[in-house]
C-alpha cells in the first residue's frame, strides 16, 4: 500500500492487523488504533507534542523498577485503574465495593495470628482494627485469607525506604470461625503518591495535587467467593473528595475512633493516644461454574 494519507491511514493499519490469530487481541488493538488516531486528529497533534509524549513515556519507563511502579501511578492518576476496577467488579447491592489495588502490595508478606501487631515497628499512633468477613446473607466466612497493607505516619510504605529490609505495616491473617478478625497496627494518615517523577510533574502541570486520603488496604480471599480488593478510608480526611487516584467510595469510609492513653481493646495498656476501627467486609459469591443460578 502506497500514498497513505491522513484520511486513509486508520483503515489501512486496521487491515494490516486483520489476520491476528487471537480475536480478543484483534478487538483490543483495533480499538487502540482507532482511539489513538482519533485523539491525534482531535487535537491536531504537533510533531513536537508527539515527541514530548514519547519522552514522557520513556521517563515513566526509566524510573520504574521492582519497587517503583510509575506506570501504575500513571494509570491510577488518569482514572484508568478505577475505571477498570469498576468495570470488573459489578456486585449486588450490599456487597463491599472494590477499589484500586495501588502499586504498594507485596507478595508473601509475613503471616500474623489474630491480635498480633502488623505494624512491626512502622512509625505511627497505635490502631486496633477489628472486623468480620461475611457473605451477602450474613453468613460468617471462616478462614478467609486477609492481606492488609498501609503507609506509616510519614506517608511511606515500607518498600519506599531505600536499603531497608523487612515488612512493616503489612501482613496476612485468617478470619476466625465466626468470620471475625482483629489485629494491631498504626493509625492511617493521608499521604501523597510518589510525585518526584514524571507522573508528579504531570500532576503539577495539570494543577492537581498528589494526595490520597488516609486508608488501609485489604485483599480478602475465601473459597466460593469473589476476591475483594479494597480500602477502608478514614472519615474526616480532607482529601476524601479529591483523592489523586479517584478511589473513594462512600460505603468504604469508616470512623477511626480516637482514645486517650489507657487500656486498649486487647487488654494491653497503651501509653499514647490510640485509635480503634471496626469494619465488616461482605463478599460476593462466585458465579457457579456450570448451569443453574449464579447465586
Ligand atoms: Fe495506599
Amino acid at each position: 500500500m502506497r500514498n497513505v494519507d491522513e484520511d486513509s491511514i486508520t483503515q489501512i493499519v486496521l487491515a494490516r492487523q486483520a489476520q491476528a490469530q487471537d480475536p480478543r487481541l484483534k478487538q483490543v488493538m483495533t480499538s487502540v488504533v482507532q482511539h489513538l488516531h482519533a485523539f491525534a486528529r482531535d487535537v491536531e497533534l504537533t510533531e513536537e507534542e508527539w515527541f514530548k509524549g514519547i519522552q514522557f513515556l520513556t521517563d515513566v519507563g526509566h524510573i520504574t523498577d521492582d519497587k517503583r511502579q510509575e506506570f501504575i501511578l500513571l494509570s491510577d492518576t488518569l482514572g484508568l485503574s478505577m475505571l477498570v476496577t469498576a468495570l470488573n467488579n459489578r456486585k449486588p447491592e450490599g456487597c463491599t465495593e472494590a477499589t484500586v489495588f495501588g502499586p504498594f502490595f507485596v507478595e508473601h508478606a509475613p503471616h500474623y495470628e489474630n491480635g498480633e501487631d502488623v505494624a512491626n515497628g512502622a512509625k505511627g499512633e497505635p490502631c486496633f482494627v477489628s472486623g468480620r468477613v461475611t457473605g451477602l446473607t450474613g453468613e460468617p466466612i471462616p478462614n478467609a485469607h486477609i492481606e492488609v497493607w498501609q503507609a506509616d505516619s510519614d506517608g511511606f510504605y515500607d518498600v519506599q525506604y531505600q536499603g531497608e529490609e523487612g515488612s512493616k505495616g503489612r501482613g496476612s491473617l485468617r478470619s476466625l470461625e465466626d468470620g471475625s478478625f482483629h489485629f494491631r497496627s498504626i493509625t492511617a494518615e493521608s499521604y501523597p503518591i510518589p510525585h518526584d517523577g514524571p507522573v508528579g510533574r504531570m500532576l503539577k502541570a495539570l494543577g492537581r495535587h498528589p494526595w490520597r486520603p488516609a486508608h488501609l488496604h485489604f485483599m480478602i480471599e475465601a473459597p466460593g467467593y469473589e476476591r475483594l480488593i479494597t480500602h477502608v478510608f478514614r472519615d474526616g480526611d480532607r482529601y476524601l473528595d479529591s483523592d489523586a487516584v479517584f478511589g473513594v467510595r462512600s460505603s468504604l469510609i469508616a470512623d477511626w475512633r480516637r482514645h486517650e492513653p489507657g487500656v486498649a481493646p486487647d487488654g494491653s495498656r497503651v501509653e499514647t493516644s490510640f485509635s480503634t476501627l471496626s469494619f465488616t467486609f461482605i463478599l460476593n459469591r462466585e458465579a457457579a461454574t456450570e448451569g443453574g443460578d449464579k447465586r
